[in-house]
């Protein structure tokens, strides 16, 4: 079982992702955990880039996510063989925040050899609130990190998610914008019922 979160920069996916992994471990399953960017030597670049170090264009930076990703497949499909598998964003990120710039048709089709997930959680938090959190939280700003951005990659998710709903994708769409336990506790439940 591969599970993604998806989210705005703020929206809880690192902190969910991380209690998620403890709630299914207690309950007896192998978890392992990841996240994007990797920690490979392009993950690091990529990150090194989100946060204004590189001047790289969106298409580029798309591109690398790709790399990342491609190199990010072998160790997930080895874990998949016998353990859930959460991954703190995947290529709907790209398309979320690479679309501003970048045609969303190339876009997916960077993308259109990896794998499949089986449940997608995407946690919405408005901009406003993400801001707050990351302004309150965070010692570095990353690039896309202003309100208005932010509320701009929000709606993409949203118009993303409604069309890979269509091609037949288990995207579910959770109300982040409350406690930690409350949003742990919708995820757990949207979880366990897949699961099931
Ligand atoms: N429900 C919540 N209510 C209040 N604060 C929260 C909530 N969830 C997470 N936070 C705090 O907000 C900050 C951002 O959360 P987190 O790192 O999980 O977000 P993220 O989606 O992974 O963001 P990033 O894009 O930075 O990776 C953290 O300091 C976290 O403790
Ligand atoms: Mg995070």
């Amino acid at each position: 079982m591969f599970i993604i979160f998806e989210g705005i920069d703020g929206s809880g996916l690192t902190t969910q992702s991380k209690i998620l992994k403890d709630y299914l471990e207690e309950k007896g399953n192998k978890v392992f955990l990841t996240k994007e960017p990797t920690n490979s030597h392009i993950g690091r670049l990529i990150r090194k880039t989100l946060r204004g170090l590189y001047k790289t264009d969106q298409e580029a930076l798309a591109l690398l996510f790709a790399v990342d990703r491609s190199m990010h497949m072998d160790i997930i499909k080895k874990e998949l063989k016998d353990s859930l598998v959460i991954c703190d964003r995947y290529y709907f990120s790209n398309f979320a925040y690479q679309m501003l710039s970048v045609d969303l048709d190339h876009l997916i089709r960077i993308n259109s050899r990896f794998l499949k997930p089986d449940l997608t959680i995407f946690l919405d938090v408005p901009a406003e609130v993400c801001k707050k959190r990351i302004d309150e939280n965070r010692e570095h700003i990353e690039i896309f990190e202003n309100q208005e951005t932010l509320e701009r990659i929000r709606k993409n998710y949203i118009k993303i998610i409604k069309l890979f709903k269509k091609k037949g994708y288990d995207i579910v769409e959770i109300d982040g914008n409350r406690s930690i336990e409350e949003t742990h506790a919708a995820v757990a439940a949207c979880v366990e019922k897949f699961l099931e």
